[in-house]
């Protein structure tokens, strides 16, 4: 399974980056709006002149021929942007439309392994099923992920399966396990994952047995 980092924030990205784990990113217009004072496409021209791999940008017209005027101006600005689209009717029209013409896609807001199925069908490069909304109504969001990839595996359908709405790292571990292709993280999340008592105490011990050592 692969990491993506789920934000807009270019320090997140320019430290998660550095850290040598990234196969690309993803956005969503709740996360763009926290950025305060810059544009959305200065902030997708920095964010692909630092990452090379997929970065996901969303749509956000709900209609077929909305949806397909942002992807235009949205993929001149990089050629490793990705376009997001919601998962509806008219979004995969625009999945469909824009996977003949060779752009990238990624299916946003599926809850049901159906919705993958057809975004699959669609022609989508990625689907995102969002675990920690389902688990918030006390559904199984981690189930889903399992679902998509027996579905995909059964059907031998290429679509890449990005658990999204990650809340903790047992979420990432399930979600590896289940079948996931990748994980689009939070940058809190990816810093929790390097967390252990024991290396802390390890490293601890190392240093103290390296200052008490003498010299032969
Ligand atoms: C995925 O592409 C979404 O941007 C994201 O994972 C949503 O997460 P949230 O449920 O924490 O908002």
């Amino acid at each position: 399974m692969k990491f993506f980092i789920d934000t807009a924030n270019i320090e997140e990205i320019r430290e998660a980056h550095a850290l040598g784990i990234l196969a690309g990113v993803t956005t969503n217009p709740s996360l763009v709006a926290k950025e305060k004072g810059v544009s959305f496409h200065d902030r997708l021209r920095e964010i692909t002149s630092l990452v090379k791999d997929s970065v996901s940008a969303e749509v956000i017209a709900l209609d077929f021929e909305g949806m397909m005027k942002e992807a235009e101006e949205l993929t001149a600005i990089a050629p490793n942007i990705t376009i997001k689209v919601p998962m509806t009717p008219d979004g995969l029209k625009a999945v469909a439309a824009l996977s003949k013409k060779g752009v990238k896609t990624n299916v946003t807001l599926i809850f049901s392994a159906n919705q993958a199925l057809l975004a699959a069908r669609a022609g989508a490069t990625y689907v995102s099923p969002f675990l920690g909304r389902l688990d918030d109504i006390g559904h199984n969001g981690l189930q889903l992920i399992s679902d998509i990839a027996d579905i995909f595996a059964i059907h031998d359908i290429q679509t890449e399966i990005i658990a999204a709405s990650i809340r903790h790292p047992m979420h990432i571990t399930e979600a590896a396990l289940k079948g996931a292709h990748i994980a689009t993280v939070p940058y809190k999340v990816i810093l929790q994952l390097f967390n252990h008592p024991l290396t802390d105490k390890g490293i601890e011990a190392f240093l103290k047995d390296w200052s008490s050592r003498t010299e032969q």
